[in-house]
This record gives structure tokens, C-alpha cells and sequence, in this order.
């Protein structure tokens, strides 16, 4: 029995999605925790192509539990659309293989609008948000103002309850910010039948996923974004607003730490950001275009083209501090393909110091230089390698380059996005 947290090492869109239906086989319930619609998980399986926002990555394997949990902020339109579209893809046929947190907060419509003014107020300082409202919906939990999901479960005490919403945040959106109220029964008569239907999604799921546990059953954490967007340990105020760091699965799925087996974190062979903020090894010139266009990097949530850069070790020594990662997964190799040289961002050079740490203030560490040390790149294809021995020397090299530099084990090789492109040296489930 192993239960086993995946979390993105770098700024999201790490390749989470596919790692974590690689491993969903070895699986008996797969767990989202937090965030909500801002993430963009995409799986390719026999040249489909799924991208979740909310149900778990798991929910293709027709015999495994998803869970969403407590931690999770939840759009229930995007949520239904995302329910619809995968039953009329023949997927998710049995409705018991969906558990929803009833502490799970729900996303209201003053949250999308609140989220889009201030980043029109914040001007150039923008954060760059996903316009999700997922922020603004944060906030409005931890002001305990916020509506849970539960509260579907009884139709005249969810009126109430988001009344005592609406009014506050009416106020808010009409003498504050200068936009329309949102109008409650307008709102509630288009989210009636959606409300209804996802009632029988509706539990206790600290308290399943306990049973399972005490089951010997084997859970699967499905991080969303990445550690540098985490609350505190991100490149703050450029980040989300959850915890994006493992600790807070536990929290966010409602069960303890002790019940923790491994942290898998997942890294790209280079790096990508999406919305502002520093970026050290940023590359601003063809090498970063190059990146892009070999690697489609277009955000899977948003359409927007991810900022391209170098792999950074010392972003992923401090995702493996804070998250204590025990192995990773580096993905999209591939992209690496007949790129030479291929650079390696060792520390940082800030005036006449080398820094090793990543600095916790912006304005210092957007002033870090970093220092790259070269590595001989190597000729592809490479997509039809399933064994690290069969892999070209160089990229080998890169490998233990990376193992070495990071101090952990590369457990897992993505080298194409199909779902068989994959090189799996050891399986955090079977140790
Ligand atoms: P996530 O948010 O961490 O799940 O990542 P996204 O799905 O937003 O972005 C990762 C993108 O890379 C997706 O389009 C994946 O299909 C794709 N991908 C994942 N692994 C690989 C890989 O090894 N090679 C290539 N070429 N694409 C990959
Ligand atoms: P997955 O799970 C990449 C980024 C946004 C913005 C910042 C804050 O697919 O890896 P928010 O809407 O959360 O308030 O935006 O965080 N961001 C992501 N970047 N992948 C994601 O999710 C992201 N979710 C949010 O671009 O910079
Ligand atoms: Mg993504």
C-alpha cells in the first residue's frame, strides 16, 4: 500500500495531467485538493486529447474513485460542462466514481468579476490571473463569507445562504468597484437544474477517503499548479492564491500527514511560466520560440503563449525543500531534440554573489543572473524509448546531470505526450 502526492516542481503545466494517468493505474482513488478551474491537465491517449479543470486526471480509468476535495474552489457551471463532456465521450458512465468535498467552496459570479478588476486596476503590476475568480473566491472562504458546495444539498437554506453572499458582495461590486450588482434570482434560476444534478456528487470525503485508506487502499494526490505559484513559497504577489505545496494535501483532502508514503514532483526539461512575474532563465530570443513552438506551449486554461527558459535547478532544489519530493518526473524531453548546446541554470549571480536559494523578494530575484553550465545536446527521435539504457548518452547525461545538481532521483521520463511515452524507472507504488 502506498499513497503517493504529485505536485507540480516549477511555475504548473509541468505535464502533470500525464503523469498522473500514467500512474492512475496503480491507483485506487485519485485526489484534487486545491485550486479549481485555473488549472488545465491534459492527457493524450490514442491521439485524444482530454483537458481537465476540476475531476481529477484519474476519472478515464472507469474503475477508479476521484475525488474532489475540500481544498478545491469549484465553478459549478464549469464543473457540470466538464461532467457533460466527458459522458458524452463515452467516459465516466458510473456516477459513483465521483466524490465532491461538501467543504469544498464554491466559485460565484462576483468572483470572476472581482479577480478581472483588479487586474485592470493593477495595471502593468498585473498578476496575469487565469480571470477565474479563483483568487477573490479564496478570499472570501477565509473572510468566512464564501458559500460552501454542501449547500446544494437543501435548496431554501442555499437561498439563504447566498443571500448573506450576494448582499455583502453586492455592496462590494456596486459602491466599490462601479460594476452592476449580479442579480440572485437571475442567478439561481440558471443554476438550479446544475445545482440539483450535482447533489448526488455530494459527501464526506475526509471520511471516505479515511475508510479507504484503513482499506489498504492506494491514493493518488493530484496537485494544480506549481510550487513557485504556492501562497507563501511562490514568487509572491506573482503566484495563486492556494497552497500548492504537498503539505496541503493533506489539509485540502481533510486527512493527515502520517498517512503519506511519497512526493513525486514534476518538472519539465526546461522551463515555462504563464502570467507575470521573474523568471530567471528566461529566454527572450529564437532558443525560447524554438521552445515553444517544438513544445506547444499555449496554456492549456487560457490559450496564452507560456513564457520559454532554461531548466533552473535552483527552482527545483527549493520545490524539493518545500515540498520534501522524494523523487521526479521530467518531462518533454523530447522537446529537447536536436537542440545543442542545452543549458543547465546551476545559482545565481546578484552583483558580485553567487546565490544558491531562490531569494523569497521579487525585485531580488528578478535582478539574478543566472549561470548556466552547457550540456551536449542529442539527436532525436527519442519518442519510442521505454528504457533509460536505450536512451541516447547525452540525454542520459542530462538526466544525471539534473539527479545530481537537485540531489533526488528521476523516478519517471516523459518523452512524448501520448500516455505509452513514457520511461518509468522506478514506481513510487511498487518499492
Ligand atoms: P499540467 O497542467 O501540469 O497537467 O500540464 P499541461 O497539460 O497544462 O501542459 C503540459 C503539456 O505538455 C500538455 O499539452 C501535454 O500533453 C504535453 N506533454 C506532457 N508530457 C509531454 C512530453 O513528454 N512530451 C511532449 N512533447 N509533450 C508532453
Ligand atoms: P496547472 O494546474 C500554470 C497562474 C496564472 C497566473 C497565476 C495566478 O495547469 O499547472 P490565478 O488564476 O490562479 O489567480 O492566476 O497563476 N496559474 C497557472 N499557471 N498552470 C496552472 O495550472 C496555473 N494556474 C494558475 O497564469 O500567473
Ligand atoms: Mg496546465
Amino acid at each position: 500500500m502506498a499513497n503517493v502526492i504529485i505536485v507540480g516542481a516549477q511555475w504548473g503545466d509541468e505535464g502533470k495531467g500525464k503523469i498522473i494517468d500514467l500512474l492512475t493505474p496503480f491507483a485506487d482513488v485519485v485526489i484534487r485538493f486545491q485550486g479549481g478551474n485555473n488549472a488545465g491537465h491534459t492527457l493524450v491517449i490514442k491521439g485524444e486529447k482530454f483537458i481537465f479543470h476540476l475531476i481529477p486526471s484519474g476519472i478515464l480509468h472507469p474503475d477508479k474513485s476521484c475525488v474532489i476535495g475540500n481544498g478545491v474552489v469549484i465553478d459549478p457551471h464549469v464543473l457540470w460542462e466538464e461532467i457533460l463532456n466527458l459522458k458524452s465521450h463515452g467516459y465516466f458512465e458510473n456516477d459513483n466514481q465521483l466524490l465532491i468535498s461538501e467543504e469544498a467552496h464554491l466559485i460565484l459570479p462576483h468572483h470572476r468579476i472581482i479577480d478581472g478588476a483588479r487586474e485592470r486596476m493593477l495595471k502593468d503590476s498585473k498578476i496575469g490571473t487565469t480571470g477565474r475568480g479563483i483568487g477573490p473566491a479564496y478570499e472570501d472562504k477565509a473572510a468566512r463569507i464564501g458559500v460552501r458546495i454542501g449547500g446544494i444539498l437543501d435548496e431554501d437554506e442555499l437561498l439563504l445562504k447566498l443571500k448573506r453572499f450576494f448582499d455583502i458582495k453586492n455592496k462590494f461590486l456596486t459602491a466599490v468597484l462601479g460594476e452592476e450588482a449580479v442579480s440572485l434570482p437571475k442567478y439561481f434560476e440558471s443554476h438550479r437544474e446544475i445545482f440539483f444534478n450535482l447533489r448526488k456528487y455530494i459527501t464526506n470525503t475526509s471520511l471516505f477517503l479515511y475508510q479507504q485508506i484503513k482499506a489498504g487502499k492506494n491514493l493518488l494526490f493530484e496537485g494544480a499548479q506549481g510550487s513557485l505559484l504556492d501562497l507563501d513559497h511562490g514568487t509572491y504577489p506573482y503566484v495563486t492564491s492556494s497552497h500548492t505545496v504537498a503539505g496541503n494535501a493533506c489539509c485540502g483532502a481533510g486527512i493527515g500527514p502520517t498517512y503519506i508514503d511519497h512526493v513525486m514532483g514534476v518538472s519539465k526539461a526546461y522551463t515555462t511560466r504563464v502570467g507575470s512575474g521573474p523568471f530567471p532563465t528566461e529566454l527572450k530570443d529564437e532558443v525560447g520560440d524554438l521552445i515553444r513552438e517544438k513544445g506547444a506551449e499555449f496554456g492549456s486554461t487560457t490559450g496564452r503563449p507560456r513564457r520559454c527558459g532554461w531548466f533552473d535547478s535552483v527552482i527545483l532544489r527549493h520545490a524539493i525543500r518545500i515540498n520534501g519530493l522524494t523523487s521526479l518526473a521530467i518531462t518533454k524531453m523530447d522537446v529537447l531534440n536536436d537542440i545543442d548546446p542545452i543549458k543547465i541554470c546551476t545559482g545565481y549571480r546578484l552583483e558580485d554573489k553567487i546565490i544558491t536559494e531562490v531569494p523569497a523578494d521579487i525585485g531580488i530575484l528578478s535582478k539574478c543572473e543566472p549561470i548556466y553550465e552547457d550540456l551536449p545536446g542529442w539527436k532525436g527521435p527519442i519518442s519510442d524509448i521505454r528504457s533509460f539504457s536505450d536512451l541516447p548518452e547525452n540525454a542520459k547525461r542530462f538526466i544525471e546531470r539534473v539527479e545530481e545538481l537537485c540531489g533526488i532521483e528521476v523516478f519517471i521520463i516523459s518523452v512524448g505526450s501520448e500516455r505509452e511515452e513514457s520511461i518509468i524507472k522506478a514506481n513510487p507504488f511498487i518499492m
